[in-house]
């Protein structure tokens, strides 16, 4: 039996969890609301709140846990992809403490936990599964053949389904993050009352600039006084519909073609209701298993960096204490072990 304690600090989250094994025994998340007025993360910001964030939730995780850091036997963290300032923060403090404490210290790629997300509440999801990701920052389609062993077969070329979200509602004068805007505005909506471009990228790729500029034009053009006003969740829902259409365009294509029959959604866009309703649905069409992760670990979290950590470290994989963050996770497939 290990306790593990694992930090995520990888964008404008603060979140730390504690784990006994892949139990997780408290998960904390700290998220930062003095970006809402700059409609997106500010970077220098980010870092900011990081450091006075960190030491109270590290704190506050351990409690929650009811152990102390002295009970502590792994210390991990999110090495990247993302913002460097920002991981700097929580990957400097990992390796902080487990050099106070001599602890062996596991840095974890921020996908990797994304990646493995779906098994934390469910164990009996058997290898090898397809698996999208979509957030804020990342739009991937993978197949996770063991913790340690993945392979990403699309991604986005511009930007993230959570960025067109993101976008889009301010276009339609909301704050960031607009996802769970959106999300509830188009409840009351009808998807197909106008129609957005689904973008036709080749293989697994995925593309969402466009669809946020189709919007834009798609406002200026309303001649109509308090257009937006009177139609705004026909709008939201259409919208919406555009990106879980591509989403799950490539999905069915990837299922049909690497015949996999577990397949998973996880990362923030996957919190979306229409996603996971859609997602279920192409699941029981195509006769496969569908996994949805529960909410609390579909936006960043530190559970799922401990869950993967975990996984290396029974594997013997651990990290040396001059590892660097990454921004960028280009084609990042880890070796089996
Ligand atoms: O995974 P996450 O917390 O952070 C990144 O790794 O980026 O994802 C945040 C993203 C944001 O773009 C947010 O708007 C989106 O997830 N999001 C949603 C919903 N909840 C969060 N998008 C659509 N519908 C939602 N319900
Ligand atoms: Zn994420």
């Amino acid at each position: 039996m290990t306790y593990l304690l694992a930090i995520e600090s990888s964008c404008d989250d603060t979140a730390v969890s504690v784990l006994k094994d892949n139990e997780v025994l408290s998960s904390i998340i700290s998220s930062q609301t003095v970006h809402s007025e700059f409609s997106g993360v500010v970077p220098e910001l980010a870092s900011r709140k990081h450091i006075e964030a960190i030491l109270p939730i590290v704190r506050q995780a351990l409690k929650e846990a009811r152990i102390s850091l002295q009970d502590i036997e792994v210390i991990a963290a999110t090495q990247g992809p993302g913002l460097v300032g920002s991981l700097l923060v929580g990957f400097s403090f990992a390796k902080g403490l487990a050099l106070a404490r001599s602890l062996p210290f596991v840095a974890v790629s921020h996908l990797q936990g994304h990646l493995l997300s779906p098994r934390l509440a469910h164990p009996e999801l058997t290898y090898p599964y397809l698996v999208l990701t979509a957030s804020g920052g990342h739009t991937l389609l993978s197949i996770v053949y063991s913790p340690v062993h993945y392979e990403h077969i699309g991604k986005t070329i511009d930007d993230a389904a959570g960025e067109a979200f993101d976008k889009g509602a301010v276009l339609l004068g909301f704050s960031y993050p607009g996802g769970p805007i959106i999300d509830k505005l188009a409840k009351q909506g009808n998807p197909k009352k106008f129609t957005f471009p689904v973008a036709k990228i080749q293989g697994y790729n995925f593309s969402f600039s466009g669809l946020k500029t189709s919007l834009l034009y798609f406002l200026r053009k309303q001649m109509q006084e308090k257009f937006v006003e009177n139609n705004l969740p026909d709008i939201a829902a259409s919208y919406q519909h555009a990106i879980v259409e591509q989403l799950l365009r490539k999905l069915r294509k990837a299922v049909k073609e690497y015949q996999l029959k577990n397949v998973a959604i996880a990362g923030g866009v996957s919190a979306n209701s229409y996603l996971r309703e859609k997602f279920r649905a192409l699941a029981e069409e195509l006769g496969v298993n569908a996994y949805t992760v529960p909410l609390k670990y579909c936006m960043d979290n530190a559970a799922m960096i401990g869950f993967a950590a975990y996984e290396k470290y029974k594997r013997g994989i651990v990290s040396a204490l001059d590892t660097h963050v990454f921004a960028r996770e280009e084609i990042y497939v880890e070796k089996s072990y």
